[in-house]
């Protein structure tokens, strides 16, 4: 558990609180490239960190993300006109380029020099990987781009959604953090035998081993980029299943995948304080990702989500539960809610907005997360101290890659040993 003092520095992103500094170090995806699709599209409202922003591409496909708010009056500049590389606010007619500055003020008199005095807060973007990135630190402090595999493979290797989950960004980081919960919520019935007998190899073996030992033990390792998590459960005989997965800064999570699969990973962008983008990125590292995977993808199956174009909301959401359907949840599937992202968006935001950790009851399947807590409540009090962000200029730090195998007893690629401690102290 945590106190509610805690819960609260953890949870809060808006500009001052120590959580939202911890944040604005770092390079965030804020939108898919594709949607700003070209030169002179149409301004899109973002609210991020808890601000409202507008963004554009200008006539040369520059990306601009200004303040929502016009600086003469106050008028929204969602409504402006985007135009000749600058949007024009539509209530007096001033211009801003993708920099925030005034380039033409038609209310004043042509000899009056008072646009030149006038900006508009703006934010640095660059549009790689698939989607947009904004940092809204201090121009002083800017990081490097995080290196991670999904934005370095090529276009085809790999395949974006997002989603609009309806709770804080934290919810969504401690699902892909917290491994046991993936032999409940995530559950297929299937019989173990008729399983096993079927198909053998890793692939259908790698569940197996996740319904047969439902309470895995955590080893957590600190990293230049955050930290990695070793799952451990029992195998064959003399054999651990390990699934590894990281948590880079400030909020992206992986998905261990058998080797040979394709790999699976999220960003949980904070809008406000309850609500966050779950950006999920599926990714191959050696080849394009088959027609059969994208079909699985775009069905919503998988970590991925069908959701309205607009609003990016799921279209199984709390107004209808998920689409739950009981019959499946008796037969079935664990949940009786189709899809993992689904599954997670339904019973993360099930807890409500800001769920509260001063209520919760941890047990030891809860290690990971319990780390992951500490760990980001003392990095934000060590940025607000004045000290670097962990990872935020070290971009290479980010190459690496989740998975998940079995390894003999002895292998110990945790060093148990060492690492169990840092996990319990
Ligand atoms: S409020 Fe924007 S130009 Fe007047
Ligand atoms: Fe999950």
């Amino acid at each position: 558990m945590l106190s509610i003092e805690d819960n609260e520095y953890l949870t809060k992103i808006g500009p001052g609180t120590p959580m939202g500094t911890l944040f604005r170090r770092y390079w965030m995806p804020f939108l898919m490239s594709s949607e700003l699709p070209g030169p002179d599209c149409d301004p899109l409202r973002v609210r991020l960190l808890g601000e409202d922003l507008v963004a554009f591409r200008d006539t040369n496909g520059n990306v601009g993300l200004l303040d929502n708010y016009c600086p003469h009056r106050r008028a929204s500049l969602f409504f402006g006109r985007n135009e000749e590389c600058g949007l024009r606010c539509v209530y007096h007619g001033w211009k801003f380029d993708v920099d925030g500055n005034c380039v033409d003020m038609p209310s004043e008199p042509a000899e009056s020099n008072f646009k030149d005095k006038v900006h508009v807060t703006s934010y640095p973007t660059q549009d790689w990987g698939g989607v947009l990135w904004a940092y809204l630190g201090p121009q002083d402090q800017t990081p490097e781009l995080p290196q991670l595999e999904w934005a370095r493979v090529p276009e085809d290797h790999r395949f974006v959604t997002k989603r609009r989950q309806e709770t804080n960004w934290a919810q969504g980081v401690e699902g892909g953090v917290d491994s046991s919960h993936v032999s409940f919520l995530h559950r297929v019935f299937a019989d173990v035998q008729e399983m096993k007998a079927g198909k053998d190899g890793f692939l259908v073996q790698r569940p197996i081993y996740m319904i047969q030992d439902k309470s895995p033990k955590f080893f957590v390792r600190d990293t230049p980029y955050g930290f990695a998590i070793g799952a451990r459960r029992n195998a064959e005989e003399g054999h651990y299943y390990w699934r590894f997965s990281q948590v880079m800064m400030p909020a992206y999570t992986i998905i261990p995948s058998a080797a040979g699969r394709y790999l699976t990973g999220h960003a949980w962008v904070p809008i406000d304080d309850e609500n966050c983008w779950a950006f999920t990125f599926s990714w191959h590292p050696d080849r394009p990702l088959t027609e059969e995977e994208l079909e699985i993808f775009r069905a919503g199956d998988q970590n991925h989500a069908v959701v309205d174009p607009i609003t990016f909301r799921n279209f199984a959401n709390a107004d209808n539960d998920y689409l739950i359907d009981r019959e499946m949840q008796r037969n079935y599937n664990y949940t009786g809610v189709r899809g993992v992202g689904t599954q997670d968006t339904a019973i993360q935001e099930s807890m409500g907005p800001i769920t509260g950790r001063s209520k919760e009851h941890l047990g030891t399947s809860d290690t990971a997360m319990i780390y992951w807590r500490r760990l980001m409540i003392d990095l934000a009090k060590a940025v607000m101290d004045g000290a670097e962000a962990r990872g935020a200029k070290d971009g290479e730090a980010y190459r690496i890659r989740g998975g998940a195998m079995v390894l003999p007893h002895d292998a110990d690629p945790f060093e148990t040993s060492r690492t169990e401690l840092l996990a319990t102290s």
